[in-house]
């Protein structure tokens, strides 16, 4: 009986595998129901009694080395896998995805190069305000419904702390600490006390467009609207300007683009008349002038605003402003690719 289990113990000791089958074949062999082993462990009550301390314990050592080495072995094998996948420095490294530039950043960095390519400079401010910069510096009266509580979001310790309602304020910023000529580009984010639907959120962006230096006219003001519209959405766009009222400009006007989508035919984009509004501007108003200390008989100036929300919706055909703010993964792939 120990020679068998000497012998049995040589063998373990000398098996080799190279494959998960070939150890599970070998601890069948030995240890499964049939299995040399196990065989002799049924053989184990014919050994005399004054061998059965010495029989025994070589019995559980031949058990326990049998499946400790299948257990090495094992091991071995897996780990030898990864050694050999981990290094292969041949193998391709796995890709990874890029990120997409947000859609309004896009739209943001083009109106700022058109811009910039004739003489604008980018700047911002803050868009935590106050009642100076957002409405008393451009000219906006007492009563105006835009210093009202359901309009702008203010800080109830504080009335005079605001978050900015329109890149505006921007223009007094500039002003503060820029004497003319100035020729400046303020984008960013701005803040209402408005419900969210498809048309309107609390939160979304503008671009500002200042420019003031000696003789700036009406027609500087046009021409720029002009070349922007057809930088932006294309050669042939024409614009058509509409009277309107704004606190820091006179005069003031809407300006509207021809439909893109049909070329100024009609379509259900422009509710058929062909024309798409995109921004409010003007003349800036003596008294903004003033109050930021611009002597308002020597120097002339023109602003305009517009929602980049709106420009980047009719660039991209995009039908509801909530899918800006929800940051949708199939949303955003859409603008993958473009930098
Ligand atoms: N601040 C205006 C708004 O939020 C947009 C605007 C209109 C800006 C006319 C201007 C301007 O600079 O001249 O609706």
């Amino acid at each position: 009986m120990i020679s068998k289990i000497e012998k049995l113990l040589n063998k373990v000791d000398a098996f080799k595998a190279e494959s998960l089958d070939e150890i599970e074949k070998f601890r069948i062999e030995l240890l499964g129901k049939k299995g040399e082993v196990t065989v002799l462990f049924s053989d184990f009550k014919a050994v005399p009694n004054e061998l059965k301390k010495e029989v025994g314990q070589k019995m559980n050592q031949l058990k326990n080395t049998a499946a400790d080495k299948i257990e090495l072995l094992k091991q071995e094998l897996s780990s030898n896998r990864e050694v050999t996948v981990g290094s292969d420095l041949t193998l391709p490294g796995e890709p990874k995805n890029l990120g997409s530039r947000h859609p309004i950043s896009l739209v943001r960095n083009e109106i700022s190069e058109i811009f910039k390519r004739i003489g604008f400079v980018i700047s911002e401010g803050p868009e935590i305000e106050d009642d100076w910069h957002v409405f008393s510096a451009l000219n906006f009266p007492e009563e105006h419904p835009a210093r009202d509580m359901q309009d702008t979001f203010f800080i109830e310790k504080n009335p005079d702390v605001l978050l900015r309602t329109h890149t505006s304020s921007v223009q007094v910023r500039v002003m503060d600490y820029q004497k003319p000529p100035i020729r400046t580009l303020s984008p960013g984010r701005v803040f209402r006390n408005e419900a969210i639907s498809a048309r309107a959120h609390c939160i979304f962006h503008q671009v500002e467009g200042l420019y003031v230096d000696k003789d700036v006219s009406f027609a500087d003001l046009k021409q720029t609207l002009l070349y922007f519209a057809k930088e932006f959405f294309g050669e042939k766009s024409e614009i058509r300007l509409r009277p309107s009222y704004f606190p820091f400009t006179e005069p003031s006007a809407e300006v509207d683009i021809s439909c893109s989508l049909c070329g100024g035919k009609g379509c259900n984009v422009c509710k058929y008349t062909g024309w798409l509004e995109i921004l409010g501007c003007g003349m800036v108003d003596p008294n903004v002038l003033e109050s930021s200390g611009i002597d308002s008989k020597v120097y002339s100036g023109y602003a305009f605003g517009m929602g980049i929300e709106r420009i980047a919706m009719l660039k991209y055909g995009i039908k509801d402003l909530r899918m800006f703010f929800e940051n949708d993964k199939r949303f955003m792939d859409q603008f993958s690719g473009n930098y």
